[in-house]
């Protein structure tokens, strides 16, 4: 008795001070339900990976922030996740009071919630500090951690039928073999139509009491008996492998780093189910990731409609294929085991075992691991061990009758925990075999997410570090516009280790939202809002001109930082309106040009208008692209497929920083180096710009020398013709367009620059010099070991060469400056007389 007395004292102590556990919504929460700008999800960035990916890299970045993943990971459920959050509408006509948050954790999701954070993973833990991310952020966080459901009726429910188009585009199927029959009955539209015309969704707003009571009792109604058919899950996140509940993930992960078995009656309230064949203990990666909604399911179904059949795997859509932000399942039944939350299960239950049991994960960050997981080829330390081979993962590690055990314990666990509509008195376990049962054979047959093979043919074999500029044109619909925006940056990929965006007004050339390489804040930024905000109308002169003055800043810039290359810089005009040219534009490109020789200029635009623009580029035949964009965002790969094809080809830039934005002729650069980083079986590519070579020297090279650990070989490959060399081109009979080279496991190689523009006799007639760097590593079998730990390395098993150049020359295009400052005279002549 007294030992049952001190159990009880420790839970109830364990219990105290877990905010998120407690029956309302958490005090650091509440602003995103009572902010009216943050109550809509609009305004805060996509639920996909990469940006949750940015989010907590921004909360491991964070200086104040020391802890390792395993504290990381709980801290981060503990503060921002809360399962559960449900809109309570107010009885009849009463006004909402401006006192009470129509919102509480009351979806049964949140009584497993509460059992994870106060007994399963244990909370004393350093807090995060508040201010670690912005409130937007946090919201975001929140609602990706969150399971919940939303049935709120929103008005767009007639386009219900319409999504599953989405699923086909996700999993690039044909979508004509893949419209999948919804299941769902139809409402009447008319009744739908009369309650929310504009489609919005109804979310609270303290100002809006009145058009709240307007509507009066049709509401408490709504809320009782009329649901949306396809009603909005919470806590999901996109990724290329399907729609994830991360909250299982992460929750997955915390189990697996305080990997531990908990007694059964640590957990219940009072009395268990009485059956003798319940194990006596849970494990921590199990009622965290699938035996919690497995349990879930069980109880609920079970006592709502007496069904010995637990149904699990209902499915649902993105309602937009770019920047998705609502996932709309096509259910509103059996919505306790959700496909993104089956998903989310498995992740999270291999990545905790992994973590519990691969030492070499312990020191990895909780982002790290994330990425790692979720990517094309890597996996975590292995191959097989990543989102895409989810489903013989699943068979890998859940082991079917430690599963039926574990969820046996823990649904007899939560069953006290969680008010039901009635009282099981026996026959768990068949319920138990049930939904494992259809949980197998949902994963086995069901599960048809893009797989390994698919993965690795449509993927690319290297990683953009553009900073890309963005010129926007204010007369675009915002609906049409970011939805491409969004889809750019997604594949090329804006993050702390790849590319950069910075958004500028085609009105003059002004910066509307700085250079990030955070998708997060970019998405937080640019709000409908904020593209009303552009001042209208397109002048080309006043933004190359502004534009130059910017590059020649960033350049003068790079020369104090010293700074030899890495990146490349990408200027691409989104236009919408009509735009005039005439000679004074023209210079200002021609300026750009010959002074900023790595900045490509791109023009897409929504008529054609080449012949005005052709002048401005350097490459006409690609560099002007014109795009047809619809506002439900289905035709973006095609039309802007052809503006990322120019942007991934061009090179990462290797400069000599000592010429800044002046090209002293004198100026020289001795030997100066940069470190960059290649992922095994990846290739970087570079280019030179004959700017930096264009005259003669004896001394003038560059040498690529392998400086750090890692599998397999490195691969250097150069040419004057191929912009991305690699050994296995021959271009028509010219055996020598490509020299390459095998660095093993050290060494270095030299390419020779020393005449490279004899007999040309411009620098724009004098080719670019184009490398590559490749990382050569056998395709099956191998073992990556964590050989990078420095913080510019992305992944553990990165490879770091070194990068030097040696006297490498200022060569100005502009050395014929007499002759265009006279043309510049001469346009002005013919322009103002
Ligand atoms: C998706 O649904 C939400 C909520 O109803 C709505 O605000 C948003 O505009 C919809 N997006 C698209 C592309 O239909
Ligand atoms: C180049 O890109 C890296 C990350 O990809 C970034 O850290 C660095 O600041 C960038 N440099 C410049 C000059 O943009
Ligand atoms: C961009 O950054 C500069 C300083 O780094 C700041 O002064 C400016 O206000 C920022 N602009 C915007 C639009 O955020
Ligand atoms: C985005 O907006 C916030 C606040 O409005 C500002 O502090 C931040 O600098 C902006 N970020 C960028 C990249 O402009
Ligand atoms: C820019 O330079 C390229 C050669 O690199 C040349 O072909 C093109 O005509 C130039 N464009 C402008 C606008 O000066
Ligand atoms: C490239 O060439 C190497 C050696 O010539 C060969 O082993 C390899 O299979 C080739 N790879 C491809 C993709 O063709």
């Amino acid at each position: 008795m007294i030992w049952l007395v001190m159990i009880l004292l420790t839970a109830a102590s364990g219990v105290h001070g877990q905010v998120n556990a407690q029956s309302s919504v958490a005090p650091l929460l509440r602003e995103c339900y009572t902010n009216p700008e943050l109550l809509n999800r609009n305004n805060l960035p996509p639920t996909t990976m990469p940006v949750l990916i940015d989010i907590i890299r921004k909360i491991e970045d964070d200086s104040n922030v020391n802890m390792d993943m395993r504290q990381l990971v709980a801290s981060i459920l503990q503060t921002y996740r809360q399962d559960g959050i449900e809109f309570h509408q107010t009885d009849g006509n009463l006004p909402i009071s401006s006192t009470v948050l129509p919102f509480a954790p009351t979806f049964h999701s949140f009584y497993r919630h509460k059992l994870l954070l106060t007994r399963i993973i244990p909370g004393n833990l350093q807090a995060l500090p508040n201010d670690v991310i912005n409130s937007p952020l946090k919201c975001a966080l929140h609602h990706m951690l969150s399971t919940t459901v939303d049935f709120r009726l929103r008005g767009n429910e007639n386009s219900c039928n319409t999504l599953s188009q989405y699923r086909a585009l996700r999993t690039f199927r044909d979508v004509s073999q893949h419209l999948m029959k919804d299941d769902v009955e139809i409402l009447d539209v008319s009744s739908i139509n009369s309650v929310d015309k504009n489609g919005q969704m109804r979310h609270y707003n303290p100002k809006d009491e009145i058009e709240y009571t307007d509507i009066n009792d049709l509401k408490s109604e709504r809320q009782v008996q009329i649901q949306s058919q396809c009603p909005i899950l919470e806590g999901v996140v996109n990724t290329k492998w399907g729609a994830v509940s991360a909250g299982n993930v992460l929750a997955g992960i915390a189990g697996g780093a305080q990997y531990q078995t908990i007694p059964v009656t640590e957990l219940a309230r009072g009395a268990i189910i009485n059956d003798q064949n319940i194990q006596q203990f849970v494990t921590s990666t199990y009622p965290t990731t699938l035996s919690g909604d497995l349990a879930e399911a069980i109880l609920i179904q079970n006592t709502e409609r007496g069904n010995p059949t637990i149904f699990v795997g209902t499915a649902g859509n993105w309602n937009s294929s770019q920047a998705p932000r609502f996932y709309m399942l096509h259910s509103q039944n059996n919505v306790e085991m959700t496909e993104p939350e089956i998903r989310g299960g498995i992740d999270g239950f291999v990545l905790g075992n992994i973590v519990n049991s691969d030492s070499r994960v312990s020191s990895l960050k909780l982002s790290q691991l994330l990425d790692m997981y979720y990517t094309e080829m890597n996996g975590v330390f292995d191959q097989n061990r990543r989102a895409c081979n989810r489903r013989s993962l699943s068979q890998e590690f859940i082991t079917n009758t430690n599963l039926v055990a574990e969820t046996n314990a823990f649904t007899a666990a939560l069953d006290t925990n969680i008010p039901l509509r009635g009282t099981i008195i026996g026959g768990l376990q068949q319920l138990v075999d049930s939904a494992v049962n259809n949980f197998q054979s949902y994963v086995t047959n069901n599960l048809n997410d893009v797989n390994c093979e698919l993965t690795m043919n449509s993927m690319r074999n290297y990683r953009l570090k553009t900073n890309l500029y963005l010129v926007v044109d204010s007369s675009w619909q915002y609906q049409t516009i970011y939805p491409a925006i969004s889809w750019l940056l997604d594949n090329i990929e804006v993050d702390k280790f790849g590319s950069s965006v910075t958004l500028l007004s085609a009105f003059d050339g002004s910066v509307i939202i700085n250079k990030t390489f955070s998708l997060a804040d970019f998405h937080t930024n640019y709000t409908y809002s904020l593209h009303q905000s552009l001042r209208p109308g397109v002048d080309l002169e006043s933004t190359l001109t502004n534009i130059k003055i910017m590059m020649h800043s960033e350049l003068e810039n790079e020369r104090t930082a010293n700074y030899v290359g890495g990146n490349s810089t990408v200027l691409l005009f989104l236009l919408n309106s009509a735009v005039q040219t005439n000679t004074l534009v023209h210079e200002q490109a021609r300026i750009l040009n010959e002074t900023v020789p790595d900045l490509r200029i791109l023009f897409a635009t929504s008529t054609n208008q080449f012949d005005n623009l052709w002048p401005l580029v350097r490459n006409l035949h690609t560099d002007i692209a014109t795009i047809s964009l619809n506002s439900d965002g289905t035709n973006i790969p095609n039309s802007m497929g052809n503006v990322l094809r120019v942007i991934q080809q061009v090179g990462r830039r290797i400069i000599n920083p000592t010429c800044g934005s002046t090209y002293p002729p004198e100026a020289r650069s001795n030997t100066m180096q940069f470190d960059d980083y290649v992922e095994p079986g990846y290739t970087n590519y570079y280019s030179v710009s004959p700017n930096y070579f264009y005259g003669g020297n004896e001394n003038r090279r560059i040498r690529i020398t392998r400086s750090g650990g890692g599998v397999g070989s490195l691969v250097i490959c150069y040419s004057r013709i191929v912009s991305q060399p690699s050994r296995n081109i021959t271009i028509g009979s010219d055996e020598n367009a490509i020299t390459c080279e095998t660095i093993a496991s050290s060494g270095s190689f030299e390419i020779g620059l020393q005449n490279a523009c004899d007999g040309y006799y411009t620098i724009n007639s004098c080719p670019l010099m184009y490398i590559s760097v490749q990382s050569n590593v056998p395709s099956t079998g191998t073992s990556l070991s964590s050989t990078c730990t420095e913080n510019a390395c992305r992944f553990p098993y990165s490879m770091r060469y070194q990068i030097q150049i040696n006297e490498f020359g200022c060569y100005s295009g502009s050395s014929t400056v007499g002759f265009s400052v006279l043309l510049l005279i001469f346009s002005f002549v013919i322009n103002y007389i």
